[in-house]
Order: structure tokens, then sequence, then C-alpha cells
């Protein structure tokens, strides 16, 4: 009876709606999108579901969820498993196409009018047995950040290897902290124990030429003499150059080091440049963004591939209007805006040239070469398995880093895992 009512009264708004706004589908829906977020991520997409509120005449609820994408996967996979019908729209880690692929909408047919502008390889990770799983919104290969002011006090140039970076940290931590700025620390970075550190440990390992954990042909590799080597390096950074509350660190709490000041370098993604030059950040106009350092033995430095894309939901009942959602939040638009306030690297090709976004985020352009040639996780090849893998392979690393077990039978162990996982079919 309840629902009944509901539904009359929907119709209704819906016709005016429709009415009042011309618009040429034939009733307004409420659309839910959930949505994880670091920084001013949920505040950019409220705004623009506004605007899309108001040119289409749907109503859109955002759902917010932790930052970890760890437990933002975790979520969905429970809702999406008992076909949740409330959640409409997805917003969805590069890494997670192959493993929720089978519950999400075919987008294809509907996007063959943009899907052209965007760059075919973000297309590409989208795309499982020929089915475009979610649509781009924008990709992330993550920067070295760097305080200006600092280097240029001490004599420094920004480090092109980790330990030109580690000894330039050291340095520079010293000097300050004997002239009275005790809450300097040389480094942060993501440590906890979640994907965010198997993007660290994976950019460490690659760098020194060990390998992308396993290889896009499925071969595992992270047990080598190169890995033992990064680990046994980023070890002897902890509670040196790096806080010991690393080991807990994700994105925003390295973020919230570094903008009040505390950290000569940083790992962390674009979105924290608009961030950090922002009018409450201490460190706005002090800093630029490098290329992350490449280790002893490597022979390029090694960059994350990582991004967040929209995803429709098999079950929502309001997919035609989900679809129209999805559009217009991974439109030109729409990543513009995400681009110009957020610092946000865009999948549509076009817009790294245009002039407000050089002007205005110039890391932006200069980070398209980055992106293009970041280093995928295993995704691709461990296909459903992905999340386990991932998993064993930062527990592995977050071991080593806080001192239980050495680098070497670590990933002894973790290679071992690996088979097992690999040996019951990925
Ligand atoms: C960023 C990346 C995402 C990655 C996450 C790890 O959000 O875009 O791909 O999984 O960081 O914390």
């Amino acid at each position: 009876m309840g629902e009944m009512k509901g539904l009359t009264r929907l119709t209704a708004a819906s016709l005016l709606a429709g009415v009042a706004l011309g618009a040429t589908i034939a009733g307004a829906a409420e659309l839910s999108v959930v949505s994880g977020a670091v920084g001013n991520d949920l505040a950019e997409m409220r705004q623009q579901l506004d605007r899309f509120a108001a040119e289409s005449g749907h109503t859109v609820d955002l759902v917010s969820m932790p930052a970890s994408t760890t437990d933002q996967f975790g979520q969905y996979r429970l809702w999406l498993s008992a076909q949740n019908r409330d959640i409409d729209v997805y917003r969805t880690d590069v890494i997670w196409a192959p493993q929720l692929a089978e519950h999400f909408v075919d987008l294809t047919p509907h996007v063959g009018d943009v899907i052209g502008g965007h760059f075919p390889a973000i297309v590409e990770s989208q795309t499982v047995d020929g089915k475009l799983v979610a649509m781009p919104m924008y990709t992330d290969a993550p920067a070295l950040y760097y305080r200006t002011d600092l280097l240029e006090k001490h004599g420094k140039e920004p480090p092109k290897t980790w330990e030109e970076m580690a000894a330039t940290a050291k340095e520079i931590m010293d000097k300050e902290r004997a002239e009275g700025n005790a809450q300097l620390w040389g480094f942060v970075f993501q440590g906890a124990a979640y994907e965010g550190l198997t993007c660290n440990g994976l950019e460490w390992i690659t760098s020194f030429g060990g390998g992308q954990i396993v290889e896009p042909d499925g071969t595992i590799s992270v047990n080598n003499p190169q890995s033992v080597k990064a680990l046994d390096t980023v070890r002897g950074w902890i509670g040196t150059i790096a806080p010991p509350g690393v080991l807990a660190y994700q994105e925003e709490d390295a973020r919230g080091v570094w903008q009040t000041g505390n950290a000569v370098f940083m790992r962390n993604w674009p979105y924290a440049y608009a961030l950090g030059n922002s009018d409450d950040s201490a460190v706005k106009g002090k800093f630029d963004a490098t290329t992350l350092p490449i280790g002893e033995g490597g022979d390029r430095s090694a960059a994350t591939l990582g991004g967040w894309n929209l995803a429709v939901s098999k079950y929502s009942p309001n997919q035609e209007a989900a679809i129209e959602l999805v559009k217009f939040l991974a439109g030109e638009e729409a990543q513009k805006f995400r681009a110009l306030t957020n610092s946000r690297l865009p999948t549509i090709q076009a817009l790294y040239d245009d002039p407000e976004i050089v002007e205005q985020q110039p890391l932006i352009p200069r980070w398209k070469e980055v992106f293009l040639n970041a280093v995928p996780r295993p995704s691709a090849p461990t296909k459903a398995d992905y999340n386990e893998v991932s998993s064993e392979f930062w527990t592995a690393v977050h071991n080593t880093l806080s001192g239980s077990g050495e680098a070497e039978s670590n990933l002894r162990r973790l290679e071992a895992r690996l088979k097992r996982l690999q040996g019951s079919g990925w």
C-alpha cells in the first residue's frame, strides 16, 4: 500500500519535472551514487550532482564511503552479491573491473558518441571480455612532492634516485630540527596495510628493477633479490626519515603531515597538488612535484596506475537515468571542473591542451606522460583473485617494514602463497 502511494507520487513528480524542464526522459528518477573519497572529492561530486539534477530533473543521493579503497571494495562486493537495488551507480577503482564485471551494465552501446575521446588504454582497463564495465572519470599516477623552499635553503636539487631522496631528506630534517623545527620529517607515504601500500610497494620494487609482483603473462616474479633490496631500503627509512606512524598512514594522513609543513618529501596522488596550493595550506607556493625516484639497480621511475570510474549496477531499477548520470560525470565539462578544482587527471585526451587547465593546474599537462607510462597493478592477469593477491602482497610488505620477519623470508612466503592461489586457478 505504502509502496503504491510512493509510486503514484513519483509518477506525478516525474511528469511535472518532465514538463517543466522539457526533459526527453519519461520520468524523473531518484538515483543513488556511492563513492569513497579523499580530499575534496565528495564536495566536488555533490556540486556536479546538483548541476545534473537541475539539468535532468532527476534527484541524486550521494552515499559516502570510507576513504580506503580496500574498505569500499569489501562493502561493494557484499552489496553486489546480494543484488542490492538501492545503489544505482558505483564509483569504482581501476583495479576492480575484472572482479566486479558481472554485476555491472555493459556501457558499450550507450557511450559510442563519446568514448573515442578518452585514452584508449584507460578504456581498455575497464573493458572485460568486450564489455565496458565502467566509464572512466579520472586517472591517477603519483608524484614525489618536495618543498622548494627547503631544498633551496639547503642547496639541494630534487632527487633522481631513492638514495638521493633519503640523503636529502635526512640532511634537511636534521638541520631544520637543530634550528628548532622539531616536527619536521623527511618523507611521508602510505604505509598502512591496505591497497595504498600495494601501490607504494609496487613502485619501490619496479623502480629497483624487481618486476611487477605478477607479470602481465601471469608469472609470479615478486621473490627476487631486487625486491629484497627495495624493501630493505624502505625499512631503513622507518623511524629515521619517516615517522614510525607512517605504517598506519593512508593518503590523507600523509597529506596532513605534508600540508601543515612537516615533511620535506611526500609520495601522493595529484589531488594533493590543488589542496597544497589552497589558501589554508601552510605549503602554498612552497612546493613542486616531480616523478618518483629510481632505485639502485633499476632503470626507471615507476608510478602505479590508479584512477576511478563509474559503473551502473545491473540491479538498479533506474538504469536509463543512471547511464545518463554516468555520462554526465564522465563528460568533458565535468572532467574539466574536476581538473580545475581538484587537480584530478582527465581521461579525455583533448583536456590536456585546455588553456585554463594548463594555466591553473600546470601539473596536469606535465603528468600526461607519467600516467601513460605508469605501471599497472596485476589485476588483469590475476582476475577474480586480485584482491587476495594484493592483500597477500601488502601484508608481506607491511610485515617487513614493521620488523616482523626479514624481507627475504617474507617474500619467499609470499611467493608460495601466490603460487597456491594461482594453482586454484586465476
Ligand atoms: C588512489 C588510486 C587508486 C588506488 C588508491 C590506493 O585512489 O586512484 O587506484 O587504488 O589510491 O589507495
